[in-house]
């Protein structure tokens, strides 16, 4: 895993942001895995950014979200479907076409998690994923336990996840208890994965990501095992890291 550091939020998730615009410039019917949260919102930001400033072109690529809520509609405004659609797409020329994410009022979730599966497959597999990280090491909601294995499917979030995410809701009985999250193994295929963490709450389970030991009770660890993952993460977040790390990877990751 090739760690990349910056002293601040708004430096991490520009840089992360080059190297997302650089693959779509390059590739511009990239496959392009969504995460949601606040670490990715720079990221989103800096992207919207560009397609105003720059006409960074939006309108070939294929998207896929991560996760989502079960019970929550994709008017719920702490649905990820809403949350994607006020922080990217309403502000990029992305074709709602090629646009995925996970429906949370599926009729029949295992059937809905095979179409995903399969939609994924079809489009010739995620080229880049973006992702974030829980407090407690999860990534999309593959909490800790998680099969390194896992396909798209039904998780229950723990009591961590849903009191971390509770800010975002009235109050914690309006936290849903299940969500639709691509597997750890689904994560695993794409070729490409960039993980964004930031703050000193992350510092945790950054290190146990990046230096831990490779195991289910830190799904992010799995991340070691990758050929083409790069952590962008903030002083604060990396502050436990004893590995190397690099401030610029331009002359590293591009062949
Ligand atoms: C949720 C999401 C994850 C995200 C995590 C961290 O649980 N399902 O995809 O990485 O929160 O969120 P934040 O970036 O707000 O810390």
């Amino acid at each position: 895993m090739l760690v990349i550091v910056k002293e601040k939020y708004e430096e991490v998730s520009k840089e992360a942001a080059k190297l997302i615009a650089a693959k779509i410039r390059k590739k511009p019917d990239l496959v392009l895995g969504l995460a949601t949260g606040s670490s990715p919102l720079g990221i989103y930001k800096e992207l919207i950014r560009m397609h105003i400033e720059e006409g960074l072109d939006f309108s070939k690529i294929t998207t896929f979200n991560l996760d989502e809520y079960i019970g929550l509609p994709p008017t719920h405004n702490q649905s990820y479907h809403y949350f994607m659609k006020q922080n990217l797409f309403d502000h990029i020329n992305v074709d709602e076409r090629f646009v995925h994410v996970p429906h949370g009022m599926a009729k029949d979730i295992d059937k809905f998690c095979s179409w995903y599966e399969k939609r994924i497959k079809d489009a010739g597999g995620i080229d880049l994923q973006i992702l974030g990280i829980g407090s407690n090491g999860h990534i999309a909601f593959n909490e800790p336990g998680s099969s390194l294995g896992s396909r798209t499917r039904i998780k229950t979030l723990t009591e961590k996840t849903r009191l971390d995410n509770a800010r975002f809701f009235a109050d914690m009985d309006e936290v849903p208890k299940y969500a639709i999250t691509m597997g750890v193994g689904t994560i695993m295929d794409s070729k490409e994965i960039v993980l964004i963490a930031n703050g000193k709450g992350k510092a945790n389970a950054v290190k146990a990501a990046a230096e831990g030991p490779i195991t289910a009770m830190c799904p992010a660890s799995i991340i070691q095992m990758h050929q083409r993952a790069y952590l962008f993460a903030d002083k604060d977040a990396s502050e436990l890291l004893i590995g190397d790390y690099v401030d610029n990877w331009e002359s590293v990751i591009f062949e």
